[in-house]
């Protein structure tokens, strides 16, 4: 396709919202967004205004910055979200400020400095895209209101005008499947609890860990409106949830005639969880149901005219016929384009790369192009690591977004690969008949590594790759903490060079550190980055620490980079005490052992409990306060901690969604440990062979001990971070002297 094709893509696109919306009531939002940022002292000091007509002549988004030094500074956008961009380039470059979810340093200088000559930025593609389907899991699943307007801000501030708003979409389908003549019971015997709710969405799995109570609707149905509200506010055009063909088994009990297939199993669940039912193609419930489903979704809702779905994320088609997958993706879509002329279908090119032995170049074209070109908006999921857009031509001339996808599970664990993502969107750009659209931040869950999303959020606005990553992240560490500290400066260095410079393979996102495993004598203890840089940076912190006691951003670093250091410690231990163990050397054993279980785990979960932000008890209460009941309270609550250990009713997907809490390391990795370090020790004295099966038979029941146990962990920090990790340093560090 050439230039013509892509301007003509790129027009439809285009019309998706542009020419709607009100000038005036973007810049009230923005106006808004800097009295809850700055406070209404400091907003007084900034101007605020969107222009259409600043947008560059293909219709990039655009801001203008002028004035300061004495006069008020004046921020233009061509829409909310650019003029909110904008503020935010002038807080960074301008006033050294910072704004990460963790916490926010927000100094500003006096006077305002002036913007010479003015500053006039377009950004280089249309979308800034925002948020995977399994973010709404693992890290929306609880919030409210105030938390949403606190997301939907960060949002603005980076320029994100693309998002998913998913929330709601259960109450939606129950008014659907009610009139469609199902049970209640029927219904809720289908929808999963709230923590498993975008792999129910995506027809995975059905019926784990629910019913959905009434109330959940209620309030689902509140907050989304709510958060469509505010994003429009902006500009921002919402993505809402279309029908992708899967449907309960009650469909078959009303019409008993329908023509469905039953899928395989998904993520270890057997079929009472998974192996969805999924409409043919061809059946006359097909348009019936997505019809339905979308006009009683745009009535509650409005919309925007970008609609998510994904029939075979992760699930292997009944058939790889292309003609059978071209059918069923047009099911989709015309579903969509009978209630919206104007409809735009949002996937994720997700199962492109999950599954590549299925989908082979004729199940991956028949999939493209069964929607007209322009029709179908492609995320490159994890384009940082393995795009796909190389190896369709572009997805076929449909358009694309590259996206980050760097968390999986919301796990814990330093990782980024920063050079990677630096360079990578603008190789897609310039990649021959390139047809990417925009760049989009995915990650599975998010408040981790903030360093990486604060390079990509920059990216969406930046033509060329950062020229100097070194200097950056330089200048990152000074801003973060609010002044330029040599030694903390030199520790961001190393993690750069170390942690955040993964490449290739190793790239997973995954934390597999033993520490947050199962254990069992075949843990690999490999890491992409030569240990002693983290332990350095550590060193470097700590003798920051002086300096920067002050800054919360510093004290959550400290932490997350001593969590870091022992979650190596732990792997040499682990080390030392299996290879103990194989030479049957049981002092050793219990040494090595002693000392990680009762030590190391410890001290980590102690450390951990000094800030808010490692607190199993937040992540609790979060679910417990969505409640309206105890018994509400409590079930909520046993959804949440199945997610971040058993994830399942065996332990279907076991601790994928790790997580280095306090109080979860105390009374659910650490009693693993002890039994397993236990059960060693006990082979070797008695000299009997350890069998991994015996142990995970006795394993699993201290796992659901965990989920079962009913205790309550404090929502307030204890104990000074800054004490703890030097006492932490000078007991384990490879070199306690150093400090
Ligand atoms: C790009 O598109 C042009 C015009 O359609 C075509 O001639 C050329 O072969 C394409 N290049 C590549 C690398 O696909
Ligand atoms: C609009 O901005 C983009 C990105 O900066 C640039 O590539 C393009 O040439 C500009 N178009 C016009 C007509 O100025
Ligand atoms: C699936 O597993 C659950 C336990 O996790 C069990 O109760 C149920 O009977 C199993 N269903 C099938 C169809 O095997
Ligand atoms: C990251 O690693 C690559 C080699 O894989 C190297 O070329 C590059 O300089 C490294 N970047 C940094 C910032 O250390
Ligand atoms: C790791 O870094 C240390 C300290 O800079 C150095 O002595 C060591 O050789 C490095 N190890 C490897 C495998 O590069
Ligand atoms: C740290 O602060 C002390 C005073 O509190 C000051 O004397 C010293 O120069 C500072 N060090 C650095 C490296 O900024």
């Amino acid at each position: 396709m050439g230039a013509a094709g892509l301007a003509a893509i790129l027009g439809f696109l285009l019309l998706a919202r542009d020419l709607v919306g009100d000038e005036a009531q973007e810049a009230e939002a923005v106006r808004e967004l800097v009295v809850r940022l700055l406070g209404p002292g400091p907003a007084a000091d900034f101007l605020v205004s969107v222009e259409r007509a600043l947008a560059n002549e293909s219709g990039l988004d655009t801001y203008s910055l002028s004035g300061g030094g004495g006069v008020p500074v004046l921020v233009r956008g061509s829409s909310g979200v650019a003029a909110a961009a904008g503020l935010h380039r002038y807080l960074r470059d301008f006033c050294g400020c910072h704004i990460a979810w963790s916490s926010s340093q927000l100094h500003l200088p006096s006077p305002l400095p002036a913007v010479p000559d003015g500053l006039t930025e377009a950004t280089p593609n249309r979308y800034r895209y925002y948020q995977n389907v399994c973010t709404h899991s693992y890290s929306f699943v609880w919030w409210d209101w105030a938390r949403w307007e606190q997301e939907i801000d960060w949002m603005a501030l980076n320029g994100i005008n693309l998002a998913l708003a998913w929330n709601g979409q259960e109450a939606i389908w129950q008014r659907v499947y009610l009139a469609l003549g199902l049970t209640q019971s029927e219904i809720d015997n289908y929808f999963t609890g709230p923590a498993f709710l975008a792999w129910g969405r995506m027809g995975n799995l059905h019926t784990w860990d629910g019913p959905l109570p009434r109330s959940w609707h209620l309030k689902q149905l509140y907050l989304q409106h709510r958060i469509l509200d505010r994003m429009r506010s902006f500009g921002m055009t919402p993505v809402l949830p279309a029908f992708a063909g899967h449907v309960p088994k009650a469909i078959t009990r009303v019409f008993p005639q329908v023509n469905v297939i039953q899928l395989g199993n998904w993520g270890h669940f057997n079929c009472s969880y998974s192996c969805s039912f999924l409409l043919a193609p061809g059946d006359p419930l097909f348009p019936l149901i997505g019809t339905l489903f979308l006009r009683e979704l745009t009535k509650e809702f409005g919309t925007d005219h970008i609609y998510g779905a994904d029939t075979f994320n992760e699930m292997q088609p009944p058939f790889s016929d292309p003609s059978y997958l071209a059918a069923a993706t047009a099911a989709v879509y015309e579903a969509m384009v009978t209630v919206d002329p104007d409809a735009v279908w949002l996937l994720q090119g997700w199962l492109f790369q999950h599954q590549p032995q299925f989908w082979g170049p004729s199940q991956i074209k028949a999939v493209l192009e069964a929607v007209p070109r322009g029709r179908l908006l492609v995320l490159d999921l994890f384009a940082e690591t393995q795009p796909v857009y190389s190896r369709t031509a572009s997805f076929h001339g449909q358009p694309f977004i590259w996206c980050m996808l760097h968390n999986f599970g919301g796990n814990h664990g330093l990782f980024g690969a920063l050079e990677d993502v630096n360079q990578g969107p603008q190789a897609a750009r310039l990649f021959p008949n390139s047809t990417m659209v925009g760049t989009g931040i995915a990650p599975e869950g998010i408040g981790q590594n903030e360093v990486v999303y604060a390079l990509m959020a920059e990216l969406g606005w930046r033509k060329d790759p950062v020229p100097d990553l070194v200097a950056w992240v330089s200048s990152f560490a000074s801003r973060r903490y609010g002044v330029s500290q040599p030694d903390a400066v030199a520790a961001w260095r190393l993690l750069l060079r170390s942690v955040y410079n993964c490449s290739g393979e190793a790239c997973s996102g995954h934390n597999r550190s033993p520490l947050v495993k199962r254990p069992s004598l075949q843990m690999s203890t490999a890491v992409w980055y030569n240990r002693s840089d983290v332990f350095e940076a550590w060193r470097l912190l700590l003798r920051a620490a002086p300096n920067l006691t002050a800054s919360p951003a510093f004290r959550y670093d400290l932490l997350d980079v001593t969590r870091q250091a022992v979650q190596e410690l732990v792997s040499s231990c682990y080390e030392e005490a299996r290879t103990a163990f194989l030479n049957q050397d049981l002092d050793l054993l219990l040494r090595a052992g002693g000392l990680l279980t009762y030590k190391l785990l410890p001290s980590l979960d102690e450390l951990l409990a000094s800030n808010s932000h490692f607190l199993l008890g937040t992540w609790l209460d979060q679910a417990r306060e969505v409640a309206v009941s105890e018994s509400e309270a409590q079930f909520y609550e046993q959804n949440s901690r199945y997610q971040i250990t058993l994830w399942g009713p065996e332990g279907n997907i076991l601790d994928y969604a790790n997580k280095q809490l306090a109080g979860l390391v105390a009374d659910y990795y650490q009693p693993r440990w002890c039994l397993f370090l236990g059960t060693l020790a006990h082979s070797l004295a008695r000299g009997i062979p350890f069998q991994q099966h015996q142990f995970e038979k006795s394993v699993f029941p201290l796992e659901q001990a965990f989920i079962n146990n009913k205790k309550r962990y404090p929502i307030q920090p204890q104990g000074d971070t800054v004490d703890l990790s030097k006492k932490i340093f000078l007991k384990f560090h490879p070199q306690p002297d150093s400090l």
